[in-house]
């Protein structure tokens, strides 16, 4: 009895930050793998392993890779072959609330969060509303790609005229809402009414503000780019109806109230980085989702005991919240259904009555056709179920299976390849690819080995009597099939790039603080690891669906006295960085490098030497690094494409201004105002575009 009312108070204080949610760490993951599978044993003389891994049988491989499909990759790339791989002049860290450049290019913003694209074109304003924000364009910009407006092919075609379609990750609601100005709201709080509901209009501009964005943009004689009216422009949003494709289409665990069948949900959220298939369409990877659903199923009275033990392993293994979701939709004040489904506790008497298998419908990887406005996304959900970052491909063959890599960016968490089972014909190829397919997961040996572990049912273990009754219920609970199968535990994997050259995959490995030295092994080789690290691999026989790899560190990330490259050198001043999470590789295999070091240290103690979150370009071959960009206060560097002829590049800035405290934003104290630098104006995320004045390759 005592407890409705005691947890709505709760909620208020908690989410106008008075309280601390359980696990919540603002843009930052939840660690959530509590399994005993190995992490490798204590290492005797780790700088020693570290070394032979650098040095190690990875040359060899690498020097046999350039078969078939490689040399032809690089010889589509001859207009660029003749300028040099890093030919600009790295740039310092800096604090400014800025995007600063090498000498020889220019950046202009572009659509910026509010920016209208579609419909009634409201200016973006304050006080828009939710029904506004639904044909604006999205806030907290993150994975992007730029869309020949041919609509044939994602690589090729014009290079001024195209579609943007661009994830928007999450949303700061103190910048989104007139009645949050005076209150003491961090980044992550939201403006709660006294009764401890939310105001049901600030939900939907909240949940219209994730999503993806799809936008047709134009260079014009000048040079600019400019928002076009077009009759594909379209928002995606938290709330847009999706099909649930795959061997989970209609299983127990995504039956709801909504989708009795199990065959459809509403909306993707905290799309991160993306996809860009072969066959010219979009993917947008769910990541941090599990924290905007609670289920308060034996909430406890007190602060003793597991507050997820009764929370099913599909929930407790992704962190659903137990006290309130990120946002508290759930109390929207208008009891709609679209909003209630993010409490998914047990309500009614069986799963179609309530919304306990909502989060179910969440993890997933969602393919939206940018140049079909009236399609309905569909989650894929043979790619599995986990914190996606993004979803890189290897470059397709003609009658081979499509390949593709997807990182689990939490603590601790998987890499995971998916291999299809059907063949790869440039004529036909479509999503259904993405539907009938083996899922692996990674396995990093010690000696520079590694294996992929086929997450099949009926296999490897996944069977009825170890808790896997078939291959939905494997999909649904990847992280479990994963522990199961004794995949490595790697320290917070973000995105993937392939080298065009060689088909070598490469993944950033963000940071893990939480890691201790009786948990280092040779790919994750550092204790309270803060700066972050990149692997790569080759495949087995240059085989994208080879089952075993070799892989090397290609860079410790981290300051002077702690980094390394390939060339066994540290890292400089033109070149330092920590944290690296965007990663790209463009057609003539620059490697382009961005970095997330978090809020929560950004520019303090040892982080500070690394000043505003920046973009860097990478040779492979060599290991060399440069810096190539800074952006403004607050924010991180993500997102990054160029046009086919390489001349414009696109990058996203995310959350500027996300260090404001909580008393600062009550004081007004708002430390950025960028990219409009107008006092009344909050800071924006946006996207950049960036020119060479001789209207050269960017970073030739
Ligand atoms: Fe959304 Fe892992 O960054
Ligand atoms: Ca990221
Ligand atoms: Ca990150």
């Amino acid at each position: 009895m005592t407890n409705q009312r005691d947890r709505r108070s709760k909620y208020v204080r908690i989410l106008q930050g008075a309280l601390p949610a359980d696990q919540l760490e603002h843009g930052d993951e939840p660690q959530c793998n509590r399994s005993t599978n190995p992490t490798f044993e204590s290492i005797v003389n780790r700088r020693l392993q570290r070394r032979q891994v650098l040095k190690g049988s990875l040359a060899l491989a690498v020097t046999s890779m350039f078969t078939g499909p490689a040399i032809n990759a690089l010889r589509t790339q001859s207009a660029a072959a003749a300028t040099p791989m890093l030919g600009f002049t790295p740039i310092p860290v800096s604090e400014a609330d800025t995007i600063e450049v090498p000498a020889g290019y220019t950046a202009r913003t572009l659509t910026p969060w509010g920016e209208p694209i579609s419909g009634r074109m409201p200016a973006y304003s304050l006080d828009n509303s939710g029904a506004d924000q639904g044909v604006q364009v999205g806030m907290h910009h993150d994975g992007m790609h730029f869309y020949p407006i041919e609509g044939r092919d994602p690589y090729e075609g014009s290079s001024r005229d195209g579609l943007l379609v661009m994830n928007h990750e999450y949303i700061e609601p103190r910048y989104m809402h007139r009645v949050a100005i005076g209150q003491a709201l961090d980044a992550g709080n939201v403006p709660m009414q006294a009764d401890g509901s939310r105001v049901s209009d600030q939900v939907l501009k909240e949940l219209n503000a994730h999503g993806v964005s799809v936008v047709r943009i134009r260079q014009q004689n000048d040079g600019t780019w400019e928002v076009q009216r077009d009759g594909r422009n379209r928002r995606i949003t938290g709330l847009t109806p999706m099909e649930i494709s795959g061997p989970v289409r209609g299983s127990d665990l995504v039956k709801t109230k909504y989708s009795p069948n199990g065959t459809s949900t509403r909306g993707t959220l905290n799309n991160c980085a993306h996809g860009v298939t072969p066959w010219n369409t979009y993917l947008t990877c769910e990541e941090n989702w599990a924290r905007y659903f609670v289920n308060t199923d034996q909430m406890p009275d007190s602060n003793q005991g597991d507050p997820t033990s009764n929370q099913p392993r599909e929930h407790k293994r992704y962190g659903v919240a137990t006290d309130v979701g990120r946002y508290g939709w759930e109390l929207a004040d208008n009891g709609a259904d679209e909003y209630v489904r993010f409490d998914a506790s047990t309500k009614a008497s069986s799963p179609t009555g309530d919304y306990r298998n909502e989060p179910n419908t969440f993890g997933w990887v969602v393919e939206i056709d940018p140049f079909r406005p009236n399609s309905t996304p569909v989650k894929r959900t043979a790619l599995g179920r986990f914190a996606h970052e993004g979803v890189v491909f290897q470059t397709p063959v003609e009658g081979q299976p499509i390949v593709c890599y997807s990182g689990d960016d939490a603590r601790f968490e998987y890499i995971y390849k998916y291999v299809s089972n059907q063949p790869y014909r440039r004529a036909t190829a479509n999503g259904s690819l993405l539907d009938d397919g083996t899922l692996y997961v990674a396995k990093f040996n010690d000696d520079g080995s590694g294996e992929w572990i086929a997450l099949n049912y009926g296999q490897n273990g996944l069977t009825a009597a170890n808790g896997f009754a078939n291959q939905a219920e494997v999909l649904v609970n990847t992280r479990a099939a994963a522990d199961f199968v004794g995949a490595t535990k790697m320290d917070r994997p973000e995105w993937g790039a392939v080298d065009p050259g060689n088909g070598q995959v490469y993944f950033t490995l963000t940071n893990n603080t939480r890691r201790t030295a009786e948990q280092v092994d040779a790919v994750n080789p550092r204790p309270d690891n803060r700066w972050g690290q990149i692997v790569r691999w080759s495949e087995a026989g240059n085989n994208p669906t080879a089952t075993s790899f070799q892989w090397d560190l290609f860079v410790l990330a981290g300051p002077e006295n702690d980094s390394e490259k390939l060339s066994g050198e540290s890292l400089n001043d033109n070149s330092i960085f920590a944290a690296p999470d965007g990663l790209w590789f463009d057609a003539s295999r620059r490697l382009w490098i961005q970095t997330d070091i978090s809020e929560s240290v950004m520019n303090t103690g040892d982080f500070a030497q690394f000043g505003n979150n920046q973009m860097l370009g990478a040779n492979p071959e060599t290991g060399e690094i440069r810096r190539f960009l800074t952006g403004p206060i607050g924010q991180e560097i993500t997102g990054v494409v160029t046009t086919p002829d390489q001349r414009t590049m696109f990058i996203n800035v995310q959350h500027p201004g996300a260090t404001v405290s909580a008393d600062e934003f009550a004081a007004g104290q708002i430390n950025s105002r960028w990219p409009d630098n107008n006092p009344s104006i909050y800071p924006r995320s946006a996207t950049v575009v960036i020119t060479k004045n001789d209207g050269g390759v960017i970073g030739s």
